[in-house]
């Protein structure tokens, strides 16, 4: 098995960090890191404006990232890729922008499993507009049905917002069968990518989604990039989303016309930076390959989900298959809070997330309060899944509890 931690300089600095916490944010390649330096060492001037070669070196710089996250994603075209801070303002930009496409008496449906993220948007596009906001209830398993959203769609859905991949089960949701659902039914989909698109292929022409959002630093890039897809049909129809420099055609005293696709929503001077660390991202990504990323993740998840079984005392969210889980597993210990449990795990150098992981209406559904989150990326490897186990067993003893 290749060793990829060689890759990651913060391996090398911290030699006994277990990390797992990758659904939060992945460690950076060298590669990442050292084509950010160049960036900033050789190229570094502010792209789009700028007449002189540094400028242009700057904008191709960037104009090339947005072409490596098309290709990756297979968007039809670069004026579909808006470069954002993280999926959170991807998520964002569609609600503020989302104009007359949804009004007064509308229904918005969320399922009830998304991130805060992918969720408090759409309750405040519902309360600016009047519009009902509805949720697609999951069972204990984390699985949501087709007939489950057949029922919950009306003629007034408008729009219906769920990731690929929930950050706390780990469980893909059938995307593509419900695009075509929704599709049938007038209603527009928007897709929370931010677990999927580091993990597994994502073409957002096979999924059919109207919407994808997704962060550059859960996909081994820098914070503060992110990207939205958008079907540019209905980019085209959307308002921009911030004003000033670089969104705009031309300005009088009166009013102004905007730039074409995509910058119109891209206002200010953008992360060129992040973006070629997300191209950096992607071209590393693509030589481990997703046959590499998807076996060595579905191997690991397996792993520790197999030994979590047999430890007395731990309860896993979500589904009881190993297959279910991508990369992510959260779990509870009787009698143990979720905070004592990551403050055990910090002592071994342990890395894991301990709350609510920004799905409160989940965990309320759930009935619990809050959980314990470890979740992996291919970088990990076998003695990382031991150590975790190793502690995980410890924990009751830890705090008290016999046997
Ligand atoms: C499923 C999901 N959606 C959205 C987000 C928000 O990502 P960001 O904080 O990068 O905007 C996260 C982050 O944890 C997530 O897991």
């Amino acid at each position: 098995m290749s060793d990829y931690k060689a890759d990651f300089p913060v391996f090398a600095a911290y030699k006994d960090l277990v990390y797992l916490d990758s659904a939060a944010t992945t460690q950076k390649p060298r590669q990442v890191l050292e084509a950010v330096e160049k960036y900033y060492r050789e190229e570094n001037a502010n792209p789009l404006r700028g007449l002189y070669e540094l400028s242009v070196k700057a904008t191709d710089a960037y104009e090339n990232a947005r072409e490596s996250v098309r290709s990756f994603i297979g968007a039809a075209s670069t004026r579909e890729i808006i470069f954002t801070r993280n999926a959170s303002e991807s998520l964002n930009l569609i609600s503020y922008c989302f104009g007359d496409l949804v009004r007064e008496g509308d229904e918005i449906l969320a399922a009830v499993s998304e991130h805060h993220s992918n969720f408090l948007p759409w309750q405040q596009l519902a309360k600016r507009t009047g519009a009902k906001l509805k949720f697609l209830e999951c069972d204990k398993q984390g699985e949501y049905t087709a007939d489950a959203l057949n029922a919950a769609l009306s003629p007034n859905t408008k729009l219906f917002a769920i990731a690929q991949v929930s950050n706390v089960f780990g469980r893909v949701n059938p995307i593509k069968e419900f695009a075509d659902i929704c599709h049938k039914n007038g209603t527009l989909i928007v897709c929370d990518g931010a677990q999927s698109v580091p993990h597994m292929p994502v073409d957002v022409h096979e999924l059919g989604v109207d919407f994808l959002a997704f962060s550059g630093h859960k996909m081994l890039a820098p914070m503060g990039v992110g990207v939205l897809y958008g079907r540019e049909e209905l980019l085209e129809k959307m308002p921009p989303f911030l004003y000033g420099g670089e969104m705009i055609e031309y300005v009088t005293r009166d009013g102004a016309t905007y730039a074409e696709l995509p910058h119109k929503f891209e206002a200010g001077t953008v992360n060129v930076g992040g973006a070629v660390g997300l191209h950096a991202a992607i071209d590393y990504i693509n030589s481990v390959g997703f046959e590499n990323i998807v076996r060595r993740e579905s191997a690991l998840t397996a792993l520790a989900y197999e030994y979590m079984k047999q430890i007395p005392h731990v309860n896993i969210i979500g589904a009881d298959s190993a297959a279910e889980h991508h990369g992510i597993i959260t779990f509870t210990v009787d009698g143990v809070h979720p905070h004592d449990i990551a403050a055990i795990f910090d002592s071994e150098n342990v890395a894991i997330r301990a709350g609510h992981h920004c799905a409160q209406p989940l965990h309320q559904h759930l009935g619990v309060q809050s959980t314990v989150r470890m979740s992996l990326a291919f970088y990990n490897d076998e003695q990382d899944i031991e150590r975790f186990i190793t502690t995980l067993k410890s924990i009751r003893g830890r705090m008290g509890y016999g046997g």
